[in-house]
């Protein structure tokens, strides 16, 4: 009789529960990078530092990956820019990027500086420059359209308090403090509800509205794009409701957007638009907050504090990892 044959190394199947676990590794390696330069006030350097850890180690991953929201266009970005292949091969995905989500967090050693990463299979990410994005979003278990960009604040939050059973005045909007939002911030307190004002990371920001421990109920204003793409694919996974619409501060820029492929620059985009079919999502703590530790390093090693999440099975799993850096091949300085 012949002996069995063992599938060989290439043939395994790259399933998206180990690819999962997978992209952890390459938070970490960006987080524990970013994590040299937390409170040095250099956030172009720490930025670095995640990109380059962020781009090797994608290497290991077993995918045939395409950025389609990375850290800019071809011609401006050395690394993770849209349109790099990354991975040694595999099933054909999305990839979506923020190596470091947070840099000036980062450079003043603030809180909820994140690294993170979300796939999908290909063509199921939104295609999004680095311009800006108007976001409305809320956590799960709520009426489907409780909240509507497009309609009056006040009335999303007599909405969202009725589903929630609760007082506008119970209801805490986080809202990223920028001169921008000065009228937004005005009609939300004019409205009655308290509003939590954040200085950067809007991608925790959001993913806040979905935790039963955070004290936010409702996100709002306008973040980068690429966070935006990045925080649906996390709502995905862990439920909850978002919308985005794409800003303009040139015409060049609706340009770009009408190249990525869509014909109505000024559509608003559901959570399901911007991250469409299975999902995964993965962020390292670099500065702890209220959904990740940072990174603490000691002498040869640290440890790091994860999220990986999958749409599939709406399984949220924490990782604390404990790293030897004589023992690693992505050692960092
Ligand atoms: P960086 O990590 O690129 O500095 O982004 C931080 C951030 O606060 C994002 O979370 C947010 O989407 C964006 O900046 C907002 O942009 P701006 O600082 O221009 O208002």
């Amino acid at each position: 009789m012949d002996a069995p044959t063992q599938p060989r190394r290439r043939d395994v199947v790259v399933t998206d529960r180990n690819l999962a676990l997978e992209l952890v590794r390459v938070t970490e390696a960006a987080a524990v990078a970013a994590s040299r330069w937390i409170g040095l006030g250099k956030k172009n350097e720490a930025d670095g530092a995640a990109v380059e850890a962020m781009r090797k180690a994608f290497d290991t991953i077993e995918i045939d990956g395409l950025v389609v929201i990375g850290e800019g266009e071809m011609d401006e970005a050395p690394m993770l820019y849209i349109g790099e292949k990354v991975g040694k091969g595999g099933p054909a995905m999305d990839i979506a990027v923020d190596p470091l989500e947070g840099t000036t967090l980062t450079a003043k050693g603030g809180p909820n500086a994140l690294a993170t990463i979300a796939l999908a299979e290909r063509g199921n990410f939104l295609h999004a420059p680095d311009i800006y994005m108007e976001k409305i979003a809320v956590g799960g278990g709520l009426p489907e359209g409780v909240v509507d960009l497009d309609a009056p604040v006040a009335s999303n939050l007599k909405n969202l308090a009725k589903a929630k059973k609760c007082d506008v005045s119970d209801l805490v909007a986080c809202i990223l403090d920028r001169d921008r939002h000065k009228d937004l911030v005005a009609k939300v307190r004019e409205a009655g509800a308290r509003i939590m004002l954040i200085s950067d990371g809007d991608v925790a920001g959001v993913i806040a509205t979905t935790m039963p421990d955070s004290l936010v109920d409702i996100y709002l204003g306008s973040g980068g794009a690429p966070e935006g793409v990045l925080s649906a694919a996390a709502l995905r996974c862990v439920g909850g409701q978002m919308q985005g619409k794409l800003l303009y501060e040139s015409p060049d820029q609706i340009e770009r957007v009408r190249q990525m492929g869509h014909a109505d620059p000024n559509r608003v985009f559901t959570c399901e638009e911007m991250a469409k079919g299975d999902v995964m999502f993965a962020a390292t703590g670099v500065t702890s907050g209220a959904m990740l530790r940072g990174v603490k390093r000691f002498g040869a090693g640290a440890v790091t504090h994860s999220v990986v999440m999958r749409s599939k099975s709406g399984t949220v799993r924490y990782v604390e990892a404990h790293h030897n850096f004589e023992q690693k091949t992505w050692a960092p300085t």
